[in-house]
């Protein structure tokens, strides 16, 4: 039986080259081989503060994305998380199996609580309902990149509680991290990772910024003051990264890249380096302008809600006659 995909993307500002290299360039390849379901999570967007039009906006333009990446609506389903309800209804679900100390021991959550007064109890509830998006299709395999690791885990935790608790239902999903760009680092500091969320604009590639900026920002990435195009993550993280991005962007590999650029001063070598993000990045962005003027969008997402939705249902009724919810009759 073919094997299904699910993965989601927050709509929280405008894609990096880090979710398009980790992520969504991934999900693309997969669309031939397996059932896929991709995902705008709004509803995880909003465990932060959103301005509602930025929100808005976000939606759209993450869904364009998607499509001008490479997603066909004939081979996978794109919809909207907060479109199909039983999101919302499961998550609440995963939350009453979830324990509050494997929550508070993820990463993530730690980090985007560090030192902030008001955050909001959604912000440590937020794998649970990552768990009910996954778990709702049946889903066996989760591509992402190296960050959502641990919320992986613990889904497969829940998932597997859950099954022994009430009723073996779920699949138990694995994950598939990419061997090559699962942790594409900032470019003013390679040891941390590239994100949206960076107030430094300096610091990531927009996946619409546009030729020039993109050159400027490789321009000015860091790099060290040894010389040498190698790879090697503990003492050249900079140069590794723009090899992992530039191996990525033009399919060759960084072993050839190395031989290739060894002797090269680091300026020629971030020149190529941009050239190859542009060779990949302008015709998505001129295909997302195209879709971004039009009414497609709209009628691809109302399919893909419905189609979503026929799938969520069926799950959750499942889930909820397992707990013993409501009258355990089909609605
Ligand atoms: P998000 O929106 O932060 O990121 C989307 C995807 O991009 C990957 N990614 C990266 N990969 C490589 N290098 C980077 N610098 C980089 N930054 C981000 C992420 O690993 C992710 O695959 N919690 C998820 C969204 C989510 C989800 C899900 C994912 C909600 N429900 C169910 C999978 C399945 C998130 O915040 O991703």
């Amino acid at each position: 039986m073919t094997k299904t995909i699910f993965s989601g993307i927050q709509p929280s500002g405008t894609l990096t080259l880090g979710n398009y290299l980790g992520a969504m360039k991934n999900f693309v390849d997969m669309q031939d081989d397996y059932n896929c379901y991709f995902c705008i999570v709004d509803q995880h967007a909003i465990t932060v503060p959103q301005k509602k039009n930025e929100l808005k906006k976000n939606i759209r333009s993450l869904a364009a994305l998607y499509l001008a990446s490479g997603i066909s609506q004939d081979k996978s389903t794109l919809f909207i998380q907060s479109e199909v309800p039983a999101h919302a209804q499961l998550g609440w679900m995963m939350q009453c199996i979830a324990y509050i100390g494997e929550l508070e021991r993820m990463t993530q959550f730690k980090d985007k609580s560090d030192g902030k007064e008001a955050v909001s109890s959604a912000l440590l509830t937020y794998p649970p309902l990552m768990a009910a998006d996954i778990l709702l299709y049946g889903t066996d395999i989760v591509p992402v990149g190296e960050d959502q690791k641990q919320h992986l885990e613990l889904t497969r935790d829940l998932a597997h509680r859950f099954n022994t608790r009430y009723n073996d239902i779920f699949t138990i999903p694995e994950v598939r991290i990419p061997k090559v760009g699962a942790r594409i680092m900032s470019l003013n500091d390679p040891t941390k990772k590239m994100s949206k969320s960076n107030p430094k604009p300096k610091s990531y590639i927009s996946m619409l910024d546009d030729p020039d900026t993109i050159r400027k920002k490789m321009r000015s990435a860091v790099t060290d003051s040894e010389g040498g195009v190698y790879a090697d993550a503990e003492k050249k993280p900079g140069v590794t990264n723009l090899l992992t991005i530039y191996s990525l962007c033009s399919g060759e590999s960084v072993e050839s890249l190395t031989e290739r650029y060894r002797d090269s001063e680091y300026g020629p070598f971030k020149e190529d380096v941009a050239e190859a993000v542009v060779s990949v990045l302008e015709p998505i962005q001129k295909r997302y302008e195209e879709l971004m003027a039009s009414e497609e969008l709209d009628i691809i997402l109302d399919q893909g809600a419905d189609q979503a939705d026929r799938t969520a249902k069926k799950m959750l009724s499942k889930a909820e006659r397992a707990m013993g919810l409501g009258r355990g009759r089909r609605r």
